[in-house]
């Protein structure tokens, strides 16, 4: 898949203000901070696309991104950050609950997990609340320009072991790094797939 285009679109506060299209969209999720609006950038090869910040809580809103004016690529505001007030906290979290169920076009919601840690309470409880909502979904492991071959591998492979523990299969699995364009052919090779 190549990419001619990547064009900001719009940031909507409510599902209600998300474009009204029949495009098919996939949308980043995870933890803030880690990397769902730098992923965007490296899989559009534009820097400064999405907005990237070292201090969690930088995307706030749903934003859209329309690509090679066929599809979408959208990135949402992350989820468990600790030092936004209560308030907020149950704002994104509507928002991202409000997005995952009533956009009909979300082919797949990418889920990003930072590789350099142990599996979270918190991610593991989105994913399986993504897999009682049937909502199509795939896994993204990032930053894995900071681990060395071996620490990348064995900590894949737990997060792996601890996935089975409660699904038959696995999902789609990514490794990418941001840093250094690595896994940016096989996302896009899986939209390309997801989309015909
Ligand atoms: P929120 O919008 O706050 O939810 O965060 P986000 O998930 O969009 O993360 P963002 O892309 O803003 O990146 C957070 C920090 O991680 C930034 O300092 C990035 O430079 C850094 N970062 C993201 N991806 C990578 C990567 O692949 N490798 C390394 N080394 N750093 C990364
Ligand atoms: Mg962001």
């Amino acid at each position: 898949m190549i990419i001619k285009t990547a064009l900001f679109q719009c940031s909507s506060e409510k599902i209600g203000q998300c474009p009204k299209t029949d495009k098919p969209e996939f949308a980043f999720i995870g933890r803030s901070n880690v990397g769902k609006s730098s992923l965007i950038n490296m899989l559009c090869n534009i820097k400064g696309l999405a907005k990237v910040s070292s201090a969690p809580g930088k995307t706030r809103q749903i934003n859209h991104f329309l690509i090679n004016d066929a599809w979408y690529l959208v990135d949402l505001p992350g989820y468990g950050y600790a030092r936004v007030s209560k308030n907020k906290r149950q704002e994104f979290s509507k928002i991202i609950g409000d997005y995952i169920r009533q956009r009909e076009m979300m082919y797949c919601l990418f889920v990003l997990i930072d590789v350099r840690l142990e599996p979270q309470q918190i991610d593991i409880d989105f994913i399986r609340m993504l897999g009682t909502e049937e909502i199509p979904f795939g896994i993204v492991f990032t930053k894995a320009d900071k681990l060395s071959a071996t620490k990348l591998n064995e900590n894949i492979e737990a997060y792996k072991k601890k996935l089975l523990e409660e699904w038959e299969e696995l999902p789609p699995i990514f490794i990418t790094s941001s840093e250094k364009k690595m896994g940016r052919e096989d996302i896009l090779d899986f939209i390309e797939n997801t989309i015909q």
